[in-house]
């Protein structure tokens, strides 16, 4: 059999996330699955159940990353290396990080059917806390593996309730043995739906983005007095809300104030003690700022660290900000994105070069070794929501692309 001709089998990666979206899926269609819960273990013993019955080798990390190897016919040689994450954003969708592991399975899958041999070995990954969402930052487990964090730095990070990262990955099982360490990477592909609106409004099938923006993350605290909303006199009052209120506004005004491609978002808040009749004397707030050009994220945050001095300053509220993560913007391998556009095409697919807003593991494993990703189109550009969707058609149609990727790469 000419193994150009061969495909993946669409129905059987419908199902496989179908599957997948029982564990933790919301009543409204979407997925509420956060890193290191419950919901991710059973997920996790699924997802290695699956590994198992196409005999990949498995081995998991101290970092609960999990990887199934299938061994090529040099085993000296780097590998390659495909997969993304099974942990979602609260009310999060179906796809995000999904379709990546569940494409690369399904490309294992028929490799395995079909007894097919690669000169490389090829192994599937599932990286631990993509989303950053109960444990920031995003990216831990492929962090740690890169060598961008330090283990046990990323062990003591704390969710919301006080507890430890390191804790809960040992209480679902997963805190593994094996060391969280990079290894040669002769090729990553990634396998992602956009997130965004660009490909459905040009009417194209498959991105091969060059890179993804450049992120930094604060956790900020307001501090304010408490005091009864009755007897207190508005000119009598630091509220610890209204500072933050003005700063949450400020964050939305400063990608047109500092010009140029900037996006920045406040998407969680803690107001504390957070009764209707108490003036809030105690505030935290996150903030998300991205670009491709980190000058001008740099510049964007001082910018706001003056403003926020300046509202804390006439509130009365004293404000702190942590920087809690900063990547660069990444460039992918050219050679890989030609790869993956020119797979598109040859598959019949249409194609389109972009950049991706959104993070991945995908940039932590760009320092290790060469990477690209292969975008499907997101219908509406909705994601991080339940309603998040992607057609089945289009999700084969990446999953395609990715195996015959996978193949030009494992068989140099
Ligand atoms: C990852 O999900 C991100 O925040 O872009
Ligand atoms: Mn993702
Ligand atoms: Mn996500």
């Amino acid at each position: 059999m000419n193994f150009r001709d061969l495909r993946i089998n669409g129905q059987r990666l419908k199902s496989t996330i179908e599957e997948l979206a029982q564990i933790g899926g919301t009543p409204g269609g979407g997925m509420h699955r956060l890193a290191l819960t419950d919901a991710d273990q059973k997920a996790r013993d699924l997802f290695v159940r699956w590994l198992g019955e196409i005999h990949l080798e498995i081995t998991i990390d101290e970092m609960g990353n999990i990887f199934g190897r299938k061994p090529g016919e040099k085993v000296d040689l780097p590998m390659v290396l495909s997969g993304s994450h099974l942990d979602t954003q609260p009310f999060g969708g179906r796809f995000d990080g999904i379709l990546g592991v569940t494409g690369a399975l399904e490309a294992l899958r028929v490799m395995r059917e079909n007894r097919m041999e690669t000169r490389r070995t090829v192994t599937i990954v599932n990286w631990t806390d993509e989303e950053g969402t109960r444990f920031s930052p995003a990216m831990l487990g492929s962090g740690v593996w890169a060598g961008r964090f330090d283990r046990d730095w990323a062990y003591s990070r704390q969710d919301v309730q006080g507890k430890k990262f390191g804790e809960e990955l040992e209480r679902i099982g997963y805190r593994g043995r094996a060391p969280a360490r990079k290894w040669p990477v002769h090729a990553y592909f990634e396998y992602h739906i956009e997130q965004g609106p660009v490909l459905e409004r040009i009417g194209k099938r498959i991105g091969a983005p060059k890179g993804i923006l450049g992120i930094r993350w604060y956790d900020v605290w307001v501090e304010g007095k408490a005091n009864q909303a009755g007897p207190t006199p508005m000119d009598a009052r630091n509220d610890a809300l209204v500072a933050a209120a003005e700063m949450v506004l400020r964050v939305n005004e400063l990608p047109g104030k500092m010009g140029g491609n900037m996006v920045a978002t406040v998407g969680e808040i803690q107001n504390s003690p957070n009764s209707r009749n108490i003036i809030p004397d105690r505030v935290r707030f996150t903030v998300d700022i991205r670009s491709w050009d980190d000058n001008l994220k740099k510049e964007g945050a001082e910018e706001l660290e003056k403003e926020f001095a300046a509202i804390s300053k006439r509130r009365g509220c004293p404000v702190r900000m942590e920087l809690i993560w900063d990547i660069r913007h990444t460039v992918f391998d050219p050679s890989l994105v030609r790869r993956v556009e020119k797979t598109a095409r040859e598959l019949g697919y249409s194609d389109h070069s972009m950049v991706s807003g959104a993070g991945h593991d995908a940039a932590y494993v760009n320092e290790v070794g060469p990477t690209a990703m292969i975008f499907v189109p997101s219908i509406g550009g909705r994601s991080h929501v339940e309603v998040e969707n992607t057609s089945w058609e289009d999700c084969e149609a990446g999953a395609n692309v990715l195996f015959h990727c996978l193949l030009q790469s494992a068989n140099e």
